[in-house]
């Protein structure tokens, strides 16, 4: 696999730099700034197809060689994305079929961006002409250092409704169930008459009378996540034929639930994602550091890269908060803390025209005399001047497990419980980890989980039996496992596991789950000691496993609320309820205190540390000075002096300890 050559020893620092938007005299101004602010990557021509190709079959190609020339003159690379995000208005008003269409029938419109369905034939044909186009010509530029494959897949557009698509669908349900036997029966269509006898006669879940079928939503779900990656397939396949020494990458928007992120990581050189916190969020900074934990655990701990963050403000939120005085640099190091090779933004220079002219830029509309440039200036500047960290691997004794087949299981409707959605209920768990200092990997639920002390499984709701054996191992040579409710409930199939709930699991957690209650959002049910049922209750009864805790009131009343199950060499603990958050990490804090897992240093509430095998990260998120406690002598990487005992953090400060 190709890899990032270019940076062997350099930490990233980079942006989305946009010059079709400004006229040639502003780029010598733009390489001046990109010195001094430490710019050493840009991402180019991501939203440049109308420019490169402004009829069909026509390409100008000049105004970007004298930027790629620009560029390796002031020694910046190029991360040069392909430009097949937002095709031209002329394509679309041409091949008007192409168009995605929403789940009422609406095509939907030009003049606003990623307006294409992925599975369009001729999309994809148009775009790999393009994507050749611009390999050929700049295969041996000098500039070059990766290709940016698309922009953010699936951000706007994850699905469509077009008649190509639905074509598609059946071509790709053709292809995975062979006969329409298999797929009546995987599809459980003899509810409500819904048995096929041609495959023409399959349509995709568009809008309907009332519930639509989960295993065909299901199917639904992975196909269109599978469009997404063939585009991108189709894209790193001509890369790889053109320019195989060219790592290759495309940049996720958080974690995103249409495209299942770690079968598309699998066919890219180095992981991207975008993260845009919003500051007057109280969780932003675990939110930020769940994703950057899932980008790093994507490619199982390669570097990756954060290719978009605000420099300050964005426009697109119903109110859109500045990022105060050292924010931005704070979230900057706790992604780098969390294996980020590099820092970039979104964008260089803040727009003058168009729907993103209030978000901000590195350069913003008044230039360099602003809070912001200062600010970027300054951490460019500083990362420079820093070793490289990036092989020093970060350290994760727990895991999380995270599936997106399981996550558009789940969150169907026709469920127990309409409110189940899974990010909350990874956040159950990454929230209280978080704040004890526990760094966390994602994993998946067929991976090898030998590696973790502790592995975390929020409602796994949708589970292949092999991934359940795999889990079932793990805790029987030894290992221990949290589980929370309605998980092991359905096969891939999307039908229900017989034989008592969850019956993939009940050997190994010792139980049976007899019904379950779905509790409105006000409602609340005590347990012993104080604690309290939130959302949902399973009724258990115990088949070798232990109350851990159990409910006080009504008709099950006595019965256990979470469970602990001595299982082979290991141990398997359930929690039949969803607790308030911070007795959930009061119960987490028993289980790590069990299994000896600790922070790498105590600190108060607020300091995030995260753990490298030779460095510490410590960041401050309040807006205050701290004082921590530093029981041995460090060297501070930022300040390269050495530090110990009562240690002062200013507001949003951090220290690389080493
Ligand atoms: C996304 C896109 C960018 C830009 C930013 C604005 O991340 O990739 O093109 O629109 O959002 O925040």
């Amino acid at each position: 696999m190709a890899d990032l050559r270019a940076f062997e020893n350099t930490l990233i620092y980079g942006c989305d730099y946009n010059p079709e938007q400004w006229p040639e005299s502003v780029w010598q101004e733009d390489m001046a700034l990109m010195k001094r602010a430490g710019v050493n990557l840009v991402s180019i021509a991501i939203f440049g197809w109308a420019r490169l190709e402004p009829e069909e079959g026509v390409y100008e190609f000049a105004w970007l060689d004298r930027i790629m020339d620009m560029l390796h003159q002031h020694g910046i690379k190029a991360n040069l994305a392909t430009a097949t995000a937002s095709p031209p208005a002329w394509f679309a008003l041409k091949y008007p079929e192409s168009l995605p269409v929403d789940k009422n029938g609406v095509r939907l419109g030009v003049g606003s961006r990623q307006q294409y369905s992925p599975a369009s034939p001729i999309y994809r044909e148009k775009a790999s002409q393009l994507v050749r186009q611009l390999a050929l010509r700049y295969k041996n530029h000098s500039a070059l250092a990766m290709w940016h494959i698309n922009n953010e897949y699936g951000c706007h557009i994850f699905e469509s409704f077009s008649e190509e698509t639905v074509c598609a669908f059946r071509n790709w349900l053709h292809h995975k169930y062979a006969t329409l036997d298999a797929l009546n029966e995987a599809w459980g269509t003899a509810f409500w008459s819904q048995t096929y006898y041609e495959w023409a006669e399959i349509q995709a879940p568009a809008a309907m009378p009332t519930f639509y079928n989960p295993s065909q939503y299901l199917d639904w779900r992975r196909f269109s996540s599978d469009m997404l990656q063939e585009c991108m397939q189709m894209e790193v396949d001509l890369l790889r034929e053109i320019t195989p020494e060219v790592p290759v990458t495309t940049n996720y928007i958080g974690i995103n639930k249409h495209l299942d992120q770690w079968k598309m990581s699998e066919i890219e050189d180095v992981v991207s994602i975008d993260i845009y916190p919003d500051p007057a969020s109280p969780s932003a900074a675990i939110e930020c550091a769940a994703q950057g934990d899932v980008a790093r655990s994507l490619k199982q701990n390669q570097p990756w890269i954060l290719m978009e963050q605000a420099p300050n403000q964005v426009q697109w939120r119903t109110l859109n908060h500045t990022k105060r005085p050292g924010q931005m640099r704070l979230w900057s190091y706790q992604l780098l803390a969390r294996g980020a090779r590099g820092i970039m933004y979104f964008q260089w220079r803040q727009s003058k025209a168009g729907a993103e002219k209030y978000h901000s830029g590195m350069v913003p509309h008044d230039g360099t005399d602003s809070r912001t440039w200062r600010e970027i200036e300054t951490l460019g500047n500083e990362l420079k001047r820093l070793p490289d960290f990036c092989n020093d691997p970060v350290k994760a004794e727990v895991a999380i497990v995270l599936d997106w087949n399981s996550w558009w299981g789940l969150e169907q409707g026709s469920h127990p419980h309409a409110d189940l959605n899974l990010m909350e209920l990874v956040a159950q768990f990454y929230a209280p980890l978080h704040q004890q200092n526990i760094t966390v990997q994602f994993v998946r639920p067929s991976d090898d989980l030998s590696k973790y002390r502790l592995v975390c499984i929020p409602n796994l709701y949708l589970v292949k039996e092999e991934d359940a054996r795999n889990i079932e191992t793990y805790v029987q040579n030894g290992g221990r496992v949290v589980m929370s409710y309605f998980s092991g409930i359905v096969n891939e199939h999307d039908h229900v596991y017989l034989g008592g709930y969850p019956a993939p699991f009940r050997k190994m957690l010792g139980l049976k789950v007899e019904e379950w209650l779905a509790l409105s959002k006000e409602e609340k049910r005590p347990l012993e000691n104080g604690w309290s049922a939130e959302q949902w209750i399973d009724v258990i009864r115990l088949e070798g496993a232990q109350a851990v805790t159990s409910h006080t009131a009504d008709y099950y009343a006595g019965l256990p609320a979470i469970t602990t199950h001595a299982f082979g060499a290991g141990r398997a603990d359930y929690l039949g309820v969803k607790l308030p958050v911070e007795q959930m990490g009061l119960y987490l804090k028993t289980v790590l205190d069990e299994l000896q897992i600790q922070p790498a240093l105590q600190v108060p509430a607020g300091i995030e540390v995260v753990s490298r095998e030779t460095t510490v990260f410590v960041l401050n998120h309040h807006p205050q000075t701290m004082t921590i406690d530093l029981p041995e002598h460090k060297k501070d990487l930022l300040s390269g002096k050495d530090v110990a005992g009562q240690v002062e953090l200013p507001a949003y400060g951090v220290l690389i300890l080493q």
